[in-house]
Formats: structure tokens, C-alpha cells, sequence
């Protein structure tokens, strides 16, 4: 029957249609074989993708190869995929390179949602929690005084921090991790932190991004990618020898997370869920930790120092709301109730420059929707927490630097914030980044005035450079001792 050919084809049609992302959601033109792939390549993403929704919406559409990416700009739209449909996009694109930094995509970050990544992530999440407990305040602590004494030991001199930062953040996590920390100076710690940033640059490349969207680049000889496998293979070797270092140990150190984590290992076994999980496991949650948990804090504590130095009158008051409520003691994490003021300016640093600003990209696990719009599965969504933090429908002056508009409300409030995205893939190190950004903060704050070390024409430039992490182009300081603080 004719007719009913033509309307079960019409069906057909209308079936892939309707299936289809591309007819229905807004994006700039899509070009010949390489679709929007330029759009992509812009020096600083999260602001193109941000004025990218000015002209199309909260949400629109990117086409790369044969990947569909949907771009999310608003709190609202990024918490109905990632908090309220969480069980739709708690995936991870499966990913040529992905798989080659992520041990075939069995770490935390990358892997994909299955019950093993469940299962390893409970087991780092408890290993985590039950640290943090019994050490991450005293570990942070220690790390802040250590800090301000390299600070002291400068003696006015204009420097650049952005180093000492890296290591007081790398110090919490390997003393978490391992019981260990490095001095500044120790060729194994800058070995770690080298192969660590070359590998997030060179996945971050679109050198390497290229060979997953247009795989028969593969074929080719690549040298960036040559480099890449060799950093992972450094990478790997460092980790393994600390790990092995950790299971040799007479007296180990209790506290440590490894030992946490392989004490689970061992009851894991025995779980019904049917999941093995072994020393890959332990290895790779160990550089998902330490990946996830230096750059992001240590950038943070960067882009403080630097909207400071454009706002004195803000460290001004921060310093006085610590003298009042403290009464010259150092501040404990339990204090940040009674330091609004400091709160606020923590708030406002997150809220500006998000240090993860496009998260991580997820996928969708099944067909679903998002703000009407039918997602089918697959779909990559990339949630611009940058966007959302700009977004003029939300905050006043969204630009500008002011920690006072979550005091006096009206501009914006923190419930708004999304800066550890959400969900089942909320940040793993969420509550110690929290302590670490509140304790490092109120000490550096509590004895130093930051300065500039010339004229306005020495303050930082405050755009920054995006790539896997929200970076402030380097700059120097002067961190003066306050009146009467003890050498
Ligand atoms: C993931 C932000 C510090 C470990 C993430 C994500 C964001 C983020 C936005 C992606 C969430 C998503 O996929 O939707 C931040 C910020 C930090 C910070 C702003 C500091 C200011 C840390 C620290 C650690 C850490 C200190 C470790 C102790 C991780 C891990 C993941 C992650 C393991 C992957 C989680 C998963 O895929 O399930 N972080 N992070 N982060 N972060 Fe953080």
C-alpha cells in the first residue's frame, strides 16, 4: 500500500526529527565537515561561550565532528541537568585521549558513570571524609604558617607567589594522600608538578582534542601527542613509586588516605555489587586528587591577591573583621560564621573567576531534556559555570569585582554560586577546598597587606588565562607584614 509506505516514512522522518538536537536548539551556523570545531578555539572559552549565549540563549547548541555538545549558561539551566537529572547526565564522554590520561577511563574524574566509577568513588569519598576528620584542619594549618613564613622571609621584596602557592595547596593533598610534604625546593615535587601541568596543557591542546573528533588524524605523526603518552608514562612511574614507598613503610601514617584506601580494597572484595577494585584504582584516584586538588586552590589563592591589589579598601576591611572577631588568634573553620566579610570576598573570588570555569564535560546516559529542549543520549553537555556566574539575570554589575553584594543582598546571593559544579560528579575535594580557601585566606589576610610593587600601571591583568583551569597571568607583589605581627 502506497499510502502507508509514504506515512510510516513520514513517521520515520518525523520520528528522527524529533530525535535530532540540531533542528530544535538554537547555535551559530554549523559549516562544512569541520561544524562549529572554530568556535572552540577562541583564547579564552569561557568568555566566547559566554557571549555566545548573549546572542542565542542559556542554551544552545555546538557541532564538533560527530559530536553534539550542548552548552549550559545559567544556574538554572546547569542545575536542572546536573542536580535534578543527575541520573540522565552523570556521564563522561568516551574519549580517545580521555582514556589515555585516565588509565582507560578507570579515574574518578574521566571515567564514565557505571557501578564500578560508583563504587570507586565511594570508596575515595569515605577514605576522604574519614580523613579529613582526624587531620585536613591541622594539615592546613600547618601548610598556612608554613606559608607565612615563606611570606615573612621575602622581606618586602615584590615576588611572585603564584609558586608557594602551588606548593602549600600540593602539601595538603600529599599529606592526605601519603603523609608527606615537599619543600619548595625538592626536585621530586617539581618533577610531580611539571609532569602533572604538562599533561592537563597538552590534553587541554587542540592539537590532542582533534584526534577525538576526527579520528583519522590519529593516523598521523603527532609530536604533541608523542608527549603527552611520555608525561603519563613519568606521571605514572612518580605515583607508583609513592605508592609502593606507602605499602613498604613500617610505621605508616594512619591518617593518610592511601592506607584508607587500600584497607577498602581489601573489604571491597567481598561486596555483592560484583565490582573489583584494584591498586589501578587506588593509583588513579591518587592523580585525581592531586590534578583536582593543587592548580584549582592554588589559582584561587592567586586571583585573591590579584582583585585585591585593584580593591585595598576590601583587604582593609577583611583585616578588621579578623583583629574584631578574633582578638589575635589565628582563625579556626568554625569562625567563617562570624566572618561575613572575609566570606563574602571568598564568595566573590569564586563567583568571578571560577577556577574549573567549564567544569568537566558530561554526557548524557540516556535520551532526556533540559529546559524543554529533547537532549538525545550521547549528547556532550559542557555546564559554562563561568556563564552562570555572569549571568545578568542573576547578578547586578555581573563583572564587577564586589564582595558586598553578598552582604547587603539584592546583587546576587551565594545560594546562585556553582563553582563546584553539582550532583553525582560534584566536586570530590568540594569541603576541602572550602577549609583550604577559608584558613589559607583568613591567615594570609590576618598578617599581610598586599601591595602593589609600582604604579597602577604593575596591578594584574585581570582577564586571565583559560585552559583545563582559570589562570591569572603572572604577576608580583609585595606582602608587607602588618604593624605589630611577630616575625
Ligand atoms: C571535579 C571545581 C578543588 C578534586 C570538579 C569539577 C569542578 C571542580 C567544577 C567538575 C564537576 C563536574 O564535572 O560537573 C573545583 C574548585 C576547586 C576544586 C573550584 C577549588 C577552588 C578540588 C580539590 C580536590 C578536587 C581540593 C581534591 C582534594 C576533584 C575531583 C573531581 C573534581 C576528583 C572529579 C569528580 C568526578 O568526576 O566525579 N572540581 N575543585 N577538587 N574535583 Fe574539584
Amino acid at each position: 500500500d502506497p499510502k502507508g509506505t509514504q506515512s510510516g516514512l513520514l513517521h520515520c522522518l518525523y520520528q528522527y526529527l524529533s530525535r535530532s538536537p540540531s533542528p530544535s536548539l538554537p547555535g551559530p551556523p554549523s559549516r562544512f565537515l569541520i561544524g562549529n570545531m572554530m568556535e572552540l578555539t577562541h583564547d579564552h572559552l569561557p568568555i566566547h561561550l559566554t557571549n555566545l549565549a548573549q546572542r542565542y540563549g542559556n542554551i544552545y547548541r555546538l557541532n564538533c565532528g560527530n559530536t553534539t555538545m550542548v552548552v549550559l549558561n545559567s544556574g538554572e539551566v546547569i542545575r536542572e541537568a546536573l542536580v535534578k537529572k543527575w541520573s540522565d547526565f552523570a556521564g563522561r564522554p568516551i574519549s580517545y585521549t580521555g582514556d589515555i590520561v585516565s588509565g582507560g577511563g578507570r579515574s574518578i574524574s574521566l571515567g564514565d558513570y557505571n557501578e564500578e566509577w560508583r563504587a570507586h568513588r565511594r570508596l575515595v569519598h569515605s577514605a576522604l571524609q574519614r580523613c579529613c576528620q582526624k587531620s585536613l584542619h591541622d594539615v592546613i594549618e600547618r601548610q598556612a604558617l608554613h606559608l607565612r613564613k615563606v611570606l615573612m622571609d621575602y622581606k618586602d621584596r615584590a615576588v611572585d607567589l603564584s609558586e608557594d602557592f602551588t606548593v602549600a595547596a600540593s602539601n595538603v593533598i600529599t599529606t592526605l594522600a601519603f603523609g608527606k610534604e615537599y619543600d619548595k625546593s625538592s626536585s621530586e615535587l617539581q618533577q610531580l608538578h611539571c609532569c602533572l601541568n604538562e599533561i592537563v596543557a597538552l590534553w587541554g591542546s587542540s592539537w590532542i582534542s582533534a584526534l577525538d573528533s576526527f579520528p583519522l588524524l590519529r593516523k598521523l605523526p603527532n609530536p604533541v601527542f608523542s608527549r603527552l603518552l611520555r608525561e603519563v608514562a613519568r606521571r605514572d612511574e612518580i605515583i607508583k613509586k609513592h605508592l609502593n614507598n606507602y605499602k613498604s613503610q613500617d610505621k605508616k601514617n594512619e591518617d593518610a588516605i592511601t592506607g584508607s584506601l587500600l584497607q577498602g580494597l581489601d573489604k571491597h572484595h567481598n561486596t555483592e555489587d560484583g565490582v573489583l577494585l584494584t591498586d589501578t584504582h587506588v593509583h588513579l584516584a591518587t592523580v585525581d586528587l592531586l590534578i583536582g586538588g593543587t592548580e584549582t586552590t592554588a589559582a584561587w589563592l592567586n586571583w585573591t591577591v590579584a582583585f585585591l591589589l585593584h580593591r585595598p579598601e576590601v583587604q582593609t576591611r577583611v583585616h578588621e573583621e579578623l583583629c574584631t572577631v578574633l582578638e589575635g588568634r589565628y582563625p579556626k573553620y568554625s569562625d567563617r560564621h562570624r566572618l561575613p566579610v572575609l566570606c563574602s570576598l571568598i564568595n566573590e573570588v569564586l563567583r568571578l573567576r571560577p577556577v574549573a570555569p567549564l567544569a568537566v564535560p558530561h554526557r548524557a546516559i540516556r535520551d532526556s531534556s533540559i529546559a524543554g529542549y529533547f537532549i538525545p543520549k550521547n549528547t556532550v553537555i559542557i555546564p559554562n559555570l563561568f556563564g552562570a556566574h555572569h549571568d545578568p539575570a542573576v547578578w547586578t554589575d555581573p563583572y564587577s569585582f564586589k564582595p558586598e553584594r553578598f552582604l547587603e543582598g539584592g546583587g546576587g546571593s551565594a545560594r546562585a554560586l556553582v563553582p563546584f559544579g553539582g550532583g553525582a560528579r560534584l566536586c570530590l575535594g568540594e569541603s576541602v577546598a572550602k577549609m583550604e580557601l577559608f584558613l589559607f585566606t583568613a591567615y594570609l589576610l590576618r598578617d599581610f597587606q598586599f601591595i602593589p610593587p609600582g604604579s597602577e600601571a604593575s596591578l594584574p591583568d585581570l582577564r586571565g588565562v583559560a585552559s583545563v583551569v582559570l589562570k591569572v597571568k603572572s604577576y608580583t607583589v609585595i606582602a608587607r607584614p602588618r604593624p605589630g605581627t611577630n616575625p
